[in-house]
């Protein structure tokens, strides 16, 4: 490719995959579900969604659309916010005992991630890990093909929509690890930016900073050339690393989250811009899942693992609980501080995006830039300071680094070689940011 970041280097790859479900974006699309499942066949649907929207009016739009369409549903909806083994397992039985032929998913990513995982053991029962990556799993390949799955997102952040992983709570390690494989990619997601007109500021600014990192963690990935040639089709992992396909969504997405954020989250009827936010969400979806994530979403594991007494307003989850995105976002700038070294234009490249001024800056500024309006975006938002302002002390720094350290995929998709010592001293950089 033309772009000096993807040249060719011994041993690297030089071929990517750009993996995509059929994508419908627009204000009341929600309601095309019946007609689209029914033109794929669907018969017999397990629709899955969480407590708190089955009785709202996206979960009946949607069974009013199936009924419509003459099409037999069941529902399962005990689904916890960052679903865990026992919640996939649950709903892996409810599959198997329902004799389903497709799947629609309506919520969050723990909806979608839940759909995607119960079908994993549903339609290939094995030993919980079996499917998950080393150190914590055997690293077994899922099988083969699942049931087809029309994905409806109802927040603007996951992207989980677009992407081949589902990210599950592994209740024996306390921590949340990723299910990787091209079969869970579902194959079409309807976005309806309408949905998230009823959102909470602060689940707003959450899902807003995930998009912002899953589109800033893609545009600066180590590059797709500098992982190692892959001898078969089937053994290059979607999560490649940056590339053409990914730099170009999440370009955009950072764009539009520099441009909106702020608003989107400070005043709950300004409708453009929480469409644009929802936008967002799928182009930086459609980036990561091409590229993978890095030492952001890696080091935010630490945080889940390790939260005590916190709980966030705008969520219902009890005691302790930090939403995905803040808990990706917190430790960001000082995350971004240090990799900016591993490939400044890009960080350089990416402040501008996001709307820092990158006038006569040089290299050597990328890191103090990017990280310098990522906090300026958290101060906007009302984001907490940095891991004190979630409770987090010293004393936490080794145990969090000793928890992700196993994610070793996301931490060698960093533009720069990243040891325990470095992540342990972000950690410390990150608990207190302004
Ligand atoms: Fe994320």
């Amino acid at each position: 490719m033309g772009c000096q970041y993807f040249e060719p280097c011994d041993h690297g790859a030089g071929t990517f995959t750009v993996a995509m479900p059929k994508l419908t974006f627009g204000r009341g699309c929600l309601s095309e579900i019946g007609e689209r499942a029914q033109a794929r066949g669907f018969t017999r649907v397990a629709l899955f969604t969480d407590p708190t929207l089955l009785s709202g009016p996206y979960v009946a739009t949607v069974c009013d659309s199936l009924k419509k369409s003459a099409i037999d549903f069941e529902i399962f909806s005990n689904i916890r916010i960052e679903p865990d083994d026992r919640t996939i397992i649950e709903a892996s039985l409810f599959l198997v005992e329902g004799n389903y032929d497709s799947v629609i998913s309506v919520g969050g990513g723990s909806s979608i991630d839940t759909a995607k995982a119960a079908m994993v053991y549903a339609c290939y029962p094995a030993d919980f890990t079996d499917y998950f990556g080393a150190p914590v799993g055997a690293g077994k390949p899922i099988p083969g093909a699942l049931l087809p799955h029309i994905a409806c997102p109802t927040t603007s952040g996951t992207g989980s929509e677009c992407t081949s992983v589902s990210v599950i709570r592994l209740n024996e390690h306390n921590c949340k690890f990723v299910l990787g494989s091209p079969y869970l990619l579902p194959v079409e997601a309807l976005v309806d930016p309408s949905c998230t007109e009823s959102l909470p500021a602060n689940v707003i600014a959450s899902t807003g900073f995930d998009l912002l990192c899953h589109a800033l963690e893609c545009y600066t990935a180590k590059a797709y050339t500098r992982w190692p040639v892959v001898a078969s089709p089937k053994q290059r992992t979607l999560l490649q690393g940056a590339n053409p396909w990914s730099d170009m969504a999440a370009k955009k997405a950072l764009e539009i989250v520099g441009e909106f954020l702020s608003r989107g989250v400070n005043e709950s009827s300004d409708t453009i811009a929480r469409d644009q936010l929802m936008w967002g969400a799928t182009l930086a979806g459609m980036a990561f899942g091409n590229s993978g994530t890095h030492l952001p979403h890696a080091m935010s594991y630490g945080v889940t693992h390790y939260m005590r007494d916190i709980e966030t307003e705008g969520y219902s989850m009890s005691s302790p609980f930090v939403p995905h995105g803040i808990s990706v976002v917190v430790s960001a700038p000082a995350i971004f501080r240090y990799l900016a070294t591993g490939a400044p234009e890009r960080h350089l490249e990416a402040a501008g995006y996001l709307g820092a001024s990158i006038a006569g800056a040089t290299k050597d500024d990328s890191g103090e830039i990017v990280g310098a309006r990522l906090v300026e975006l958290m101060r906007e938002t009302s984001m907490p300071n940095g891991l004190k302002g979630l409770g987090f002390n010293d004393n936490d720094v080794r145990p969090m680094t000793d928890s992700v350290i196993r994610q070793t995929r996301a931490i060698g998709n960093a533009p720069r070689e990243t040891n325990a010592i470095d992540i342990e001293n972000i950690y410390r950089d990150a608990l207190t940011l302004w």
